[in-house]
């Protein structure tokens, strides 16, 4: 065994935040992190978007708070390993959801179950559980300021609104989706006032963020450029 492999710090992990806008590539950043450094990927989005299928699928309304809170209890979230991707995908009440909980039905309500305190206090307690052991790296609105605000990195994405609505509708044209560019352009300009005006947690970039605007970046830019931070990060636990 060499020095640098016996050494303590190399197995020292940290956890990182990633809080941004609506699709300004938070996740493809999060898990080109994970797969260097070996850590878990975890979209907390992806758990606001289960939520908010189950609720349409019950037929409930999801600005009515009381009916939402109601069934809360009959909401299991978790995340199973998928063997093909190698990412952690969410499982609602036992099924997996990955591939129903980005088209726009669910995109145009999930900000609403976003803001009831309930339902955030349900799913930080589970977000808070994947993380006690570090090594994890999640992406989501308050993930710094609410979730793991000790987090050793916390990341701050931003992208112009144009240049967000372009991925966003590439990603779900190629899903095979039938939307237009206006129709994303407009979700992801009300969900960010949503979010980022809501009571509970709202997204909101504190002094303990390092910025990353994106709009000219390349991935594997941006990539370079969040290394060059977890460097930092790891060095100062070190
Ligand atoms: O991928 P995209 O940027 O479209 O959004 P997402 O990360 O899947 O999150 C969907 C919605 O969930 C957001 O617009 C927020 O309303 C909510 N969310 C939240 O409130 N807190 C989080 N930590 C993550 C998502």
């Amino acid at each position: 065994m060499n020095l640098e492999e016996s050494s303590p710090e190399k197995n020292k992990k940290i956890n990182i935040a990633i809080d941004g806008y609506s699709s300004c590539g938070k996740g493809t950043l999060a898990k080109q992190l994970a797969q260097h450094l070996g850590y878990i990927f975890i979209d907390s989005g992806s758990m606001y978007r289960a939520v908010t299928l189950f609720i349409l699928d019950q037929e409930i309304d999801p600005q009515d708070e009381a009916a939402v809170e109601a069934r809360l209890s009959d909401i299991d979230i978790r995340f199973d390993l998928n063997g093909d991707s190698g990412r952690f995908e969410v499982v609602l009440n036992g099924v997996s959801v990955e591939s129903r909980i980005r088209d726009l039905r669910v995109s145009s309500q999930v900000s609403y179950i976003a803001k009831i305190s309930a339902v955030r206090r349900k799913l930080v307690e589970i977000q808070q559980k994947i993380g006690f052991n570090k090594g994890v790296v999640m992406d989501g609105r308050d993930i710094g300021t609410v979730v793991y605000p000790n987090a050793e990195l916390k990341i701050f994405m931003t992208a112009s609104s144009e240049v967000r609505a372009d991925r966003r509708y590439a990603e779900l044209k190629q899903a095979g989706q039938n939307v237009t560019w206006q129709e994303i352009y407009d979700n992801l300009v009300s969900r960010d006032s949503i979010d980022s005006n809501r009571e509970d947690s709202p997204l909101t970039m504190a002094s303990d963020y390092r910025v990353l605007d994106n709009s000219n970046l390349s991935r594997e830019e941006q990539f370079a450029l969040a290394m060059t931070w977890v460097s930092a990060a790891l060095n100062e636990i070190g």
